[in-house]
């Protein structure tokens, strides 16, 4: 018999996804300098040099079966041990090569994590705006997503709300700095206040509350902000890596859960990984991949185009009269909707092509989410100064606070992308990522 819970799925697709899809149909109808697509977190950047160079070097000089091999079920014992030495050198923790496990990206880690530390019925708590993945994630493993509402105001962690809801059930909670969609990185002050809750609901409930800490965007903060290493804070950590924006890898899958030593149970919990990916048939990350990221663990990307993108955005819409908490780093920003309903204002921004992501689908109401891991060129055009902008200046003034804001200010950079390209030709091409399947973030 086939099984219902997927084909019910197969009806709530990715909001996110579906914007994609619309502006991808757009720009082959009007050119891609022509549509404003915000939609997708994908990294619009090239991994380092270096990972190229060792992945040729690993294919020129390795050994083909041993390379091409399975890995390990917990991973290959040297990249386990050089991401534990890097987590050291940079956090100062005491990791070791038992408490690391290779998987396929944070999407695996969390999954694996979740399954690990509950049984169905358990409650998995996070806080809104939270990455809507978490939904199917969680639910497929029987435990139940409860969703703390969100702090508008600076979009840190609502303790309030935190405190009513914890209680016995709360096997684990799970959090996303810096944040998507917010973009916002949570302060120390933050996590320590999180941690001596945590601490006391465990004593109080006699189990431990594991805390699973997402951080794929752990690599990608803006200068100055303070970025906590949340395991440094909090013992039960699993923390929960992704090399798909720190490197630009989201299509190599690969990642890890790196076990707290003073974790309750941390031996056991990597055991148990190994045996969870048994079970689902996700086991033994590529070995190539692996062995190529082990040498590019104090690198990134050249993540600076984020910043630069950020500062733009959020300069010029805040001149606009948008309330928004900056962002100190991902390569998201979630400003306020000028109405209260955010599907209706990105449906008036996307008959525009402007293409953003209404709020909801992040369990908030009333916001919405600019992705802006695109070209700078394209950001700047949204920008540019033109003939048509004093006129729209002026229009902005007296439209501010209206619903249009944002509308405007795209309608002019239509129409100087459209005085640039008068046939509507592109001659710049779509970055490549647009054709690849498998996009949902
Ligand atoms: C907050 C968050 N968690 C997890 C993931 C999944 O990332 P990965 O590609 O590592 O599976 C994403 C992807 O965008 C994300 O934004």
């Amino acid at each position: 018999m086939l099984n219902q819970h997927f084909i019910d799925m197969c009806g709530q697709k990715s909001v996110i996804r579906e914007l994609f899809m619309y502006g991808r149909e757009r720009a082959a109808e009007i050119g891609y300098d022509n549509v404003f697509d915000y939609s997708l977190g994908n990294p619009s950047v090239a991994p380092p040099q270096s990972f190229t160079d060792e992945m040729v070097r690993l294919l020129q000089e390795s050994e083909p079966v041993s390379l091409h091999g399975y890995s390990p079920t917990l991973g290959i014992d040297s990249v386990r041990e050089a991401v534990a030495e890097s987590l050291n050198d940079r956090f100062d923790m005491r990791y070791e090569k038992k408490d690391i496990f290779m998987v396929s990206g944070a999407a695996g880690a969390i999954a694996h994590a979740v399954r690990a530390v509950t049984v169905p019925g358990d409650q998995v708590i996070t806080f809104a705006p939270f990455f809507p993945e978490y939904n199917p994630y969680i639910e497929a493993t029987g435990a139940e997503l409860k969703i703390v509402p969100a702090d508008i105001r600076t979009f840190q962690i609502n303790f309030d709300a935190l405190n009513d809801m914890l209680n016995e059930k709360v096997m684990a909670v799970l959090i996303n700095t810096p944040n998507n969609p917010s973009g916002i990185v949570y302060s120390s002050e933050t996590i320590q206040k999180l941690a001596t809750i945590l601490t006391e609901k465990e004593k109080e409930y006699g189990h431990p509350i594991y805390l699973i800490s997402d951080e794929p965007y752990r690599e990608i903060v803006f200068g100055g902000v303070d970025a906590p290493f949340i395991a440094a804070h909090y013992k039960n950590t699993l923390t929960c890596y992704s090399f798909s924006k720190s490197l630009s890898l989201p299509g190599e899958r690969i990642g890890y859960i790196a076990v707290n030593p003073a974790c309750e149970d941390s031996a056991l919990l990597v055991d148990m990984f190994g045996q969870i990916s048994r079970g689902t048939g996700h086991n033994c990350p590529p070995s190539i991949i692996q062995l190529a990221v082990s040498k590019c663990l104090y690198e990134t990307s050249d993540l600076s185009v984020y910043e630069t993108n950020k500062n733009i955005l959020y300069t010029e819409l805040t001149k606009l009269g948008y309330e928004i908490v900056e962002p100190g780093g991902t390569f998201y920003m979630f400003p306020k909707a000028l109405e209260a309903d955010a599907v209706a204002f990105c449906n008036k921004a996307k008959e525009l092509d402007l293409i953003l992501v209404p709020s909801n689908t992040f369990g908030v109401e009333g916001h919405f989410r600019i992705s802006y891991c695109i070209p700078t060129e394209k950001v700047r055009k949204s920008n540019a100064p033109s003939p048509l902008l004093k006129s729209w200046q002026i229009c902005i003034a007296k439209l501010i606070m209206c619903t249009c804001n944002l509308v405007v200010l795209y309608i002019d950079c239509k129409k100087t992308a459209t005085s640039n390209f008068p046939n509507n030709t592109s001659t710049e091409k779509a970055p490549d990522i647009s054709t690849y399947p498998g996009l949902y973030i």
